[in-house]
């Protein structure tokens, strides 16, 4: 018998994603008709709006779209994409620098893919989202953990930067806003960590898909943009999922110097090829349209992070920066870690979140899923009144651990 492992080491070593694996037990649990309320998912709750679904529905019909077309994007969503990111970002690209990729996520995995080679170390700032600790390994690459806490509201300084940096430092990723935290660094810091990142050398990979979704006076920097310094070590991840309630559309693109984008399209081209044209003519619409559907998104978002954020606050054992960007709130539950809840004593997060699950019918993910233990990430895209339920509840289980 062959001792040889049946599933390969590398991908045994792929974690399920945590936030769908809550979103999925939750779903589960709704179906069996349990009255569960899900802060899981990290999606909009709204419709992806009328005229992008009319846009898809009129590339369904056209015979040319039901064929293969370039693995690197339809000609006129690259130019479109381009023409967003000097919209919305002041960086002018050509439309041969952007990959368009299926989802966000596909362009996170080609940049660590194209970008690093076996043992070449990724600076990475936790609490960080799920799916970057996979890409990065898969790609041979090592990640470095910069963490951070509630005490800054999870902003990395470059002095703890230059700490975690060492001789194969390759790649700073750069997540602003971020998901899970929400925090949003000033366009000030956003410059003096991108100086830094170019006075060593290093590739930026920001990724930048909740740019639209910024609260209250802050505002969005686009480190390409803030640090031209950074020349062509740049690479930005976006897409549309976030911005326009499209997280089932999967389209998402890649941008970066053309050597890089070359590759990371031979990459593409033999993994997926091109991404459903359906779906691409959709983003089409999307990106050339405006943005008024993302800012009455955004408007919605913003009463329930206030809700919630205050919500969360008055609950004894909990606290919650205030995040100031994307759709999640990433409190600190750290006090009541190991205090007696109905007869139990959780000895971590991820307990206290089962227990959260199985007596108060509440789905939050907890932070072992994005590198810090101790806190819960809880979107805030549903409904209002479900937020309010969701979170009384938790409030009301949690008032009695002892
Ligand atoms: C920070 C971040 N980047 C990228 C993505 C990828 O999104 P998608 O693959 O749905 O486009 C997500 C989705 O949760 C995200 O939160």
């Amino acid at each position: 018998m062959s001792t040889r492992p049946r599933v390969s080491t590398r991908i045994s070593a792929i974690s399920e994603s945590a936030t769908l694996a809550v979103d999925a037990k939750a779903k589960a649990m709704k179906a069996a008709g349990r009255p569960v309320i899900g802060f899981g998912a990290g999606e909009p709750d709204f419709p992806t709006p009328g005229y992008i679904v009319e846009a898809a529905v009129a590339a369904a019909r056209e015979p040319r779209f039901h064929k293969y077309t370039p693995a690197g994007g339809l000609p006129e969503l690259r130019q479109a994409v381009a023409a967003k990111t000097l919209r919305d970002s002041g960086y002018r690209v050509e439309p041969s620098q952007v990959l368009i990729t299926n989802g966000g996520k596909q362009a996170v995995y080609e940049a660590f893919a194209t970008l690093l080679d076996p043992g070449d170390e990724v600076l990475v700032v936790a609490p960080y989202w799920t799916t970057y600790p996979e890409a990065v390994k898969l790609a041979g690459g090592v990640q470095v953990d910069v963490v951070t806490d509630e005490t800054t509201g999870y902003l990395a300084s470059v002095e703890q930067l230059e700490a975690a940096r060492t001789a194969r430092t390759k790649v700073l990723l750069f997540v602003s806003p971020s998901n899970p935290t929400g925090a949003v660094h000033s366009p000030e810091q956003t410059a003096a960590i991108g100086r830094w990142a170019a006075e060593h050398g290093l590739w930026v990979v920001t990724d930048e898909i909740y740019e639209h979704l910024v609260y209250g006076d802050t505002e969005f920097t686009s480190i390409a943009t803030a640090v031209p310094e950074l020349g062509d070590r740049v690479v930005i991840l976006n897409g549309v999922a976030k911005t326009y309630a499209m997280t089932g559309w999967r389209v998402g693109w890649l941008i970066g110097p053309p050597d890089v984008v070359k590759a990371a399209t031979n990459l593409q081209s033999h993994a997926t090829s091109n991404v459903a044209n359906v779906s691409q003519m959709a983003a089409l619409a999307a990106v050339s349209g405006d943005l008024s559907a993302v800012e009455r998104m955004r408007e919605a978002f913003d009463r329930r992070r206030q809700t919630m954020v205050r919500m969360l606050n008055e609950i004894p054992g909990v606290f919650c920066p205030e995040p100031k960007g994307a759709f999640y709130a990433y409190p600190s539950v750290k006090e009541l870690i190991g205090k007696e809840l109905r007869g139990r004593r959780p000895r971590s997060s991820a307990e206290l979140a089962e227990l959260i699950l199985e007596e108060a019918e509440v789905a939050v993910v907890p932070g072992e899923a994005f590198g810090t233990p101790g806190y819960f990430r809880l979107s805030y895209a549903l409904g209002d009144d479900d937020l309010v339920e969701g979170v009384s509840r938790l409030a009301k289980l949690l008032a009695e651990a002892r």
